[in-house]
């Protein structure tokens, strides 16, 4: 037996005053009750919900976020919006986003506070592809998308490797979906100036398996499905 509120705390629903506050509102349900008493014993044969979903040990959350433009990829910030100010009142824990989109790009960032997972897709040695759609300045021509397939020296400041094989589909003339394998510094904008050319608009669709849900718009999340979860998970699973 173990009281709800330390229960809750150990499934990684909050803090102790996030779970007691979660409790108060009547949020938290066991066996189908609303329970208002952070005391009241638990034992393993009871089923405890939050929101009507139920709660349980080893909780990871995995969230899809549509990031919209103007907003930092970063837990917080002292002048400028970020993505986790989306989530404060999520009921989870030490949540993160996978990867950094700039300020400007918007689309599909996963929010989870599964470290092994988020480690897995950003490792450069497991070449996750991340699919984006590209708006350009100027109309898009073979040669160009050649190089990008093949690769382009994005160096700056410092010498840096030429990049990974990367796959172009060309949409109209100024609009391409750009398929990478590696996460370098604002590596699409650098891609695209190395050929001559200038993003106007950058949206990621996809990373991994997980492709972002049209109907979310700009500043919504949900909740991955079950299949979304486990293809992501078995992704993983199969890469370590
Ligand atoms: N490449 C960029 O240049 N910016 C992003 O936000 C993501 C990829």
């Amino acid at each position: 037996m173990i009281r709800l509120d330390k229960y809750l705390c150990e499934v990684n629903i909050g803090t102790r005053s996030e779970v007691k506050e979660l409790i108060r509102k009547g949020r938290i349900t066991v066996n189908g009750d609303v329970c208002k008493s952070p005391d009241r014993k638990i034992n393993e044969s009871e089923t405890v919900c939050l929101d009507g979903q139920t709660v349980s040990y080893a909780v990871f959350h995995y969230l899809m976020f549509h990031k919209p433009a103007g907003v930092l990829t970063a837990a917080r910030d002292k002048k400028q919006p970020t993505v986790m100010d989306y989530f404060r009142d999520y009921p989870g824990r030490d949540l993160n986003p996978v990867g950094r989109l700039d300020k400007d790009t918007t689309g599909l960032l996963l929010i989870t506070n599964d470290g092994a997972l988020s480690h897995m897709l950003l490792s450069p040695k497991k070449h996750v592809p991340k699919t984006y759609e590209v708006h350009l300045r100027d109309p898009i021509d073979p040669d160009a998308c050649k190089k990008l397939e093949e690769g382009v020296d994005i160096s700056e400041a410092e010498p840096e490797p030429v990049t990974a094989p990367a796959k172009v589909t060309v949409i109209e003339d100024r609009l391409i979906h750009l398929t990478i394998t590696e996460g370098r510094f604002h590596q699409v904008k650098r891609m695209l100036c190395a050929v001559g050319n200038e993003v106007t608009g950058l949206k990621r669709l996809s990373m991994g398996s997980l492709i972002l849900d049209e109907a979310l718009q700009e500043g919504e999340y949900r909740p991955l499905t079950g299949e979304e979860e486990a293809l992501l998970l078995t992704y993983r699973n199969s890469q370590q």
